[in-house]
Order: structure tokens, then sequence, then C-alpha cells
């Protein structure tokens, strides 16, 4: 069974424009079917729609909105800014240290949806004053709410609708939460390719860790956190569709970036690890960036330890 998350399917824009386009109701509820997630197409019926059977896209929007304010709870839950900073902090030390600089270094989240983690970084401080952050997504609903609560928050830091990869200035690290499984196959490794092809340094991805207990551990949580049908059902499908440590290793081995990842499976407590990252750094920041993590340097490896091939 082909797995599709609702809230891929109800929103369209334009990836280079991010001009909005009209979304079928029919047409959204004819994918879910053809996927065999009938329960996923009940969902979809309950949405309102204009007289010409298009999605009503305020209505989108407040539930898109709604879902990830619910998202955001899991990534409080998660500490997911914490988890970050225990790999970037080294990273960027690495990156200090290689490149004698001394600064600005433009950490740039893809996908950033209410940008959580780049408000909650922008809060603590936890990366140095020395580290420019910014939040980028192609939902410009999410983009506006992520800069309404930054400036009710007094925060240091910005966001820009649009493509990340299509930013006037380059990142200097690129990161991103739960969005890698978005990206199948020729999408995923263009996902990477795009920050092989550009002058940043280094990116780091955090992704849901896919076990056999994350379906059933998503469940559990989506249910206990969320409340909205369409929360709960695409929780459960991203774990579902969570790309394995070979399958990201492989896809970001691209020519000039040396891919690992940080606590693998059966390096890490599957309980636990809910999350993990697969990271890319220029081949020269390898060695900085293992002196910088210290012990925890034995948790990160590359495509050798699956005996996964480069492309
Ligand atoms: C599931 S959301 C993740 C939101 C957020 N990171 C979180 O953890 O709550 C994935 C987001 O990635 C955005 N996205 C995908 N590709 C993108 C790109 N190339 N540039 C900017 N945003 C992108 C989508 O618009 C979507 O809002």
């Amino acid at each position: 069974m082909r797995q599709l998350e609702i809230s891929d399917l109800i929103t369209a824009v334009d990836p280079h424009t991010g001009r909005r386009l009209p979304v079928q109701r029919s047409e959204v509820m004819r994918q879910l079917r053809e996927a065999d997630d009938e329960r996923a197409a009940r969902i979809v019926a309950r949405m309102p729609t204009d007289e010409d059977g298009v999605l009503d896209p305020y209505a989108v929007d407040r539930l898109v909105v709604l879902v990830h304010t619910e998202l955001q709870r899991l990534s409080e839950e998660l500490r997911i800014d914490e988890r970050l900073v225990h790999v970037l902090g080294p990273l960027l030390a690495a990156i200090r240290a290689t490149t004698g600089r001394s600064g600005p270094f433009r950490l740039v989240d893809v996908g950033c949806g209410l940008g959580y983690l780049v408000r909650r970084l922008a809060a603590t401080g936890a990366l140095g004053e020395d580290v420019e952050l910014v939040g980028v997504d192609l939902d410009g609903t999410l983009v506006g709410e992520a800069e309404r609560l930054a400036l009710a928050d007094g925060l240091d830091c910005r966001f820009v609708h649009g493509n990340a990869f299509d930013l006037p200035e380059a990142a200097t690290v690129y990161v991103s939460t739960g969005v890698l499984h978005h990206f199948r196959g020729p999408a995923l490794e263009a996902f990477f390719q795009a920050q092989a092809a550009s002058t940043a340094l280094a990116f780091c991805h955090f992704d849901i860790a896919a076990n056999r207990l994350a379906p059933i551990g998503a469940w559990i949580f989506h249910r206990a956190r969320m409340r909205h049908p369409l929360g709960r059902h695409d929780g459960v499908v991203s774990a579902l569709r969570a790309h394995d440590d070979e399958t990201l290793l492989r896809a970001a081995s691209v020519p000039g970036i040396r891919a690992l990842v940080y606590e693998p499976r059966g390096m890490s407590n599957p309980f636990c690890t809910t999350l993990r990252p697969v990271i890319g750094v220029r081949p020269d920041l390898e060695e900085p960036l293992r002196r910088s993590l210290g012990r925890g340097a034995r948790r990160l490896v590359g495509p050798e330890h699956f005996a996964v091939g480069a492309r």
C-alpha cells in the first residue's frame, strides 16, 4: 500500500513562484482511495469546497496551522532544539576552526513550518551570536504565522516564504526537522544535490528513525497529543514512510559531500531515539567534526558502516 499524507495533498504551490494553486477535493480523495486509504478520504470529504469542488483555501490554511501547532507540541516534548544543538554545536565549532572565519554563519531551516526550531534557537541563543537564524517554507501561511510568533516574543530571527534552495543569500548550514520523509526517490536525491551544489558547508536533517517501533510509537504519541484526525493520520503515516539509515546515506552521498548518520539503528535505543539526523559535511570538515564531538564521534557513521555504496 502506498502511504500518502493528507497534508501533502491538500495544499499546492508553484515551487518557483510560491503562488498558491487550486486543489480539487475529488482529486485528493481519488489519490487517497487509490492508495487504499478510505479513512483519509473520509477526513478530506468533510473539508469545505467552493461550487467547483476546489478546497476552500482559508479552511485549508486554518487546518494546516492547527495541525502544525499540535505538531509543535511534539517538537517541544522531543526537545528537538537540544538534539540539534548537541550535534550542530560541535559542527559549528568545526566550521569556525576550519574556515578561521568569525561569522556570521547562516543557518537555514528548510521547511520551517511554524518556525518552532528557529524561534527556540533564537530564544536560547544556544548556537552563539555569530549564527544568523533563518526559517524558510513554501507555505506562505505557515511562514506568516512563524513571523508573527517571533515578533510577539521579540526574537532575533527571520522567516522567508519560498524555496530554501533559491535564496539570494547562501546558507552556511541547512537543517530541517520532519521533512525528509516527504521526499521520495528522485526528489530525495534532488534535495541533497541542491545542497551539495550550493556554497553551504554542511547540512543536518532530523527525521523519524525508521524502526519497527516507530509506527506504534507515533500512534501512541499522536493519539495522546494531537486532536485533529488529519494530524493523527499523518503522524502515523510519517512514521511508516520514514527512510531507513541506508536510504538516507545513499541519497546524501553526492559528490562533494561526506554523508553521515548520527546514532544510527543498532547504536541507539529504539525506545528513545525517535528522531536522528543525517549529516553532510564538506570532506575536509569530517575530522574537525569528529574531534569536536569527542566521545560522541563513535556514534557518527558513514555509508561504509552499512556497506552502502556511494552513487
Ligand atoms: C511537515 S512540514 C515540517 C514543518 C516543520 N519543520 C516542523 O517540524 O513542524 C514540511 C514543510 O516543508 C516545506 N518544504 C518542502 N520543501 C521545501 C523547500 N524546498 N523549501 C522550503 N520549504 C519546503 C513544506 O512547505 C512543508 O510546510
